[in-house]
């Protein structure tokens, strides 16, 4: 078997990084959550007031400042997918909170944010031996990847996800306010100027609305085994 890259790109809660952990376990690659990285560039325009009191960005400000922001992940006991540090500080928690994701789209659609990160994801990806998740990780990040999936499931199947997993955090949230997010997420990530949401012409595509996990593991290493193949 040779080392490949996997890029994993697709809606937001398509389960992309539940599937993406499994199979890097399954056959012991990395993972990067590439979307971790957009959420920590987005905590820290919080943090550090970029954001203005009307929800717009202080793109200057944010932009003179993106040298100083530092993202890491870091394998710890006890956790199944790399922890998300930002300048050092553990974030992974932080940056999943619906605050985070209700800021997140406008941060992603900048050019000199997504310039930079797809620049360390570009690094990380040069030793090969690792499954990336995202939504232009097999259209911008990786091109050359030996193999890119395509995840996606209808948005009711999406929304009931989402709640289900913030609602395990303790955070409540209304079905229909979920949804809303759901849907406006993929609007901002699909029509953006800057690297949109759009499925590689070669990737394969899963639609896991009605496949249960272990499913869907099954199928994608069997795409795993064709694609690494010498
Ligand atoms: O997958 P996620 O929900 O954690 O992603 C968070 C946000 O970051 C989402 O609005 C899309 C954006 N994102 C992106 O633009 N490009 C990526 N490669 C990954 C995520």
């Amino acid at each position: 078997m040779k080392k490949i890259v996997i890029a994993i790109d697709g809606h937001s809660s398509s389960g992309k990084s539940t599937m993406a952990k499994a199979l890097a376990r399954e056959i012991g690659y990395i993972y990067v959550d590439s979307g971790a990285m957009y959420r920590a560039v987005t905590l820290y325009a919080m943090r550090n007031g970029f954001f203005r009191a009307d929800g717009s960005i202080d793109e200057e400000g944010l932009r003179a400042r993106m040298g100083d922001v530092h993202i890491e992940f870091r394998l710890e006991e006890g956790k199944d997918a790399p922890q998300t540090y930002l300048n050092g500080e553990r974030v992974e928690d932080e940056i999943r909170t619906m605050e985070v994701s209700n800021r997140v789209s406008p941060i992603a659609t900048l050019a000199f944010v997504r310039e930079a990160l797809v620049r360390m994801q570009q690094e990380m990806g040069e030793r090969k031996g690792i499954v990336m998740d995202g939504r232009d990780i097999g259209t911008t990040v990786f091109p050359n990847a030996e193999l890119k999936i395509f995840m996606t499931a209808s948005v009711e199947v999406r929304a009931f996800r989402r709640h289900r997993e913030l609602a395990w955090k303790g955070e409540e949230h209304t079905m229909e306010e979920i949804r809303q997010n759901v849907v406006e997420r993929d609007r901002i990530d699909s029509t953006r100027a800057v690297s949109p949401l759009r499925q590689a012409p070669d990737a394969k595509v899963l639609d896991n609305s009605d496949i249960p996990m272990p499913e869907q593991l099954r199928i994608m290493k069997e795409w795993y085994d064709e694609a690494a193949k010498e």
